[in-house]
């Protein structure tokens, strides 16, 4: 009964020049272990459920990047968006998709574009909140000890009420989604706050009520889809429910609003990549902070803490270079000490508008 649901049609921005609008961060292999993260996170799902039932829903530009590296996917695994909704409307159509294929469906959702150091912790924890979401109509998450006021996240604020199956999985009193500043840092000098870590486990039946409940416009759209999926008339459906579709995240349509939401406190060294810093805080590193990925071309004299990623055939020389990012991707290379990396978000469009 157990399902998968991937969701990897968000666009990359953030990682320029590497991960661009046609090449989001999910398609690339930034540690260098001859895996893309959508790769990995495929991998981590073949422990936890059968290969027919991991579904991945992204926009259909992506479509013919995503066969490329999973070809064992079937046509009827790949769920293509014609347009970017963000997540709920994604995650409204695959939890409907896969409830018609089995209606005790249990379905863990999860982002493509994450990193997971412990594989085991990761798993037992999955297994665990499965087997919590069998037994109970809950919407459980995974929360991650927060270390710093980040407002690109989702605070979970719980208290000790647990499942009665359960005493490990707690319920959730309030779900904030990407607080401002001020906020995030009032929840971390507070104490009892989670990152929400975008991971969902529940029954197909605990969400498709819970859309019903707080986005009955989405549900009634996905609903009317039901005589179409897994059949030749499914793309042409989709078509046109995504036009009726509002742009709306999951954290914001359900999880603030449900009142059925658990968390399992989780520590398997998540982290979602979204800077160059955390790419090189989880990367392998030599002896004097040294990232090199991949490393049999590149030679480094007196240089340390750098966090270099040149792909291909380049012989790369490093002389006496400290805290640099040096990465290239696209015939693009891009030379940057690590403590400016928020500066290249302002420099692209004036790069883009040029060349
Ligand atoms: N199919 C599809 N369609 N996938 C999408 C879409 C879409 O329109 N938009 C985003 N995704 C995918 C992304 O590729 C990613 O894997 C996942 O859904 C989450 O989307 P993000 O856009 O990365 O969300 P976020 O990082 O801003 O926030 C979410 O994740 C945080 C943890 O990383 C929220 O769930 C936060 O609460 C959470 O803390
Ligand atoms: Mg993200």
């Amino acid at each position: 009964n157990n399902y998968a649901l991937i969701m990897a049609g968000g666009v990359g921005s953030r990682f320029w020049p590497v991960s661009r609008t046609e090449y989001p961060k999910q398609f690339i292999d930034f540690f260098g272990v001859g895996k893309t993260l959508i790769q990995s996170t495929y991998d981590r799902f073949l422990q936890i459920c059968p290969p027919e039932n991991i579904f991945i829903v992204t926009n259909e530009i992506y479509v013919d990047l995503i066969k490329e590296q999973l070809p064992q996917l079937n046509e009827n695994q790949i769920l293509a968006e014609p347009i970017m909704r963000n997540t709920a409307p994604c995650i409204a159509y695959g939890s409907m998709k896969i409830a018609k294929i089995n209606s005790s469906a249990v379905i863990v959702v999860a982002p493509s574009d994450h990193t997971i150091a412990n594989q085991n912790g990761f798993i037992q924890a999955i297994e665990q909140s499965i087997e919590a979401a069998e037994k109970n109509n809950s919407l459980i998450t995974l929360g991650i000890k927060p270390n710093r006021p980040d407002t690109g996240y989702g605070y979970i604020q719980y208290i000790n009420e647990v499942l009665k199956t359960d005493d490990g999985i707690h319920k959730v009193k309030t779900f904030t989604e990407k607080p401002n500043l001020e906020l995030a840092q009032s929840f971390i000098k507070s104490g009892d706050f989670l990152w929400n870590a975008g991971i969902f486990i529940w029954s197909a039946k605990a969400i498709n009520h819970a859309f019903e409940k707080h986005l009955p416009d989405m549900h009634e759209i996905f609903q009317q889809g039901n005589s179409f999926y897994s059949t030749a008339n499914e793309a042409e459906f989709i078509a046109n429910a995504y036009l009726q579709c509002t742009n709306i995240s999951i954290d914001f349509a359900i999880m603030e609003k449900a009142d059925n939401v658990y968390v399992l406190p989780a520590d398997f060294g998540w982290s979602d990549l979204g800077t160059w810093a955390s790419i090189y805080e989880m990367a392998e590193k030599d002896y004097v902070g040294n990232a090199v990925i991949p490393s049999d071309q590149v030679m480094m004299f007196d240089s340390s803490n750098c966090m270099v990623n040149v792909p291909g055939e380049k012989l790369v020389i490093l002389q006496s270079l400290h805290n640099y990012i040096v990465v290239e991707s696209n015939n693009t290379l891009l030379i940057c000490p690590r403590s400016e990396e928020q500066n290249v978000k302002n420099i692209v469009a004036d790069v883009k508008a040029k060349f």
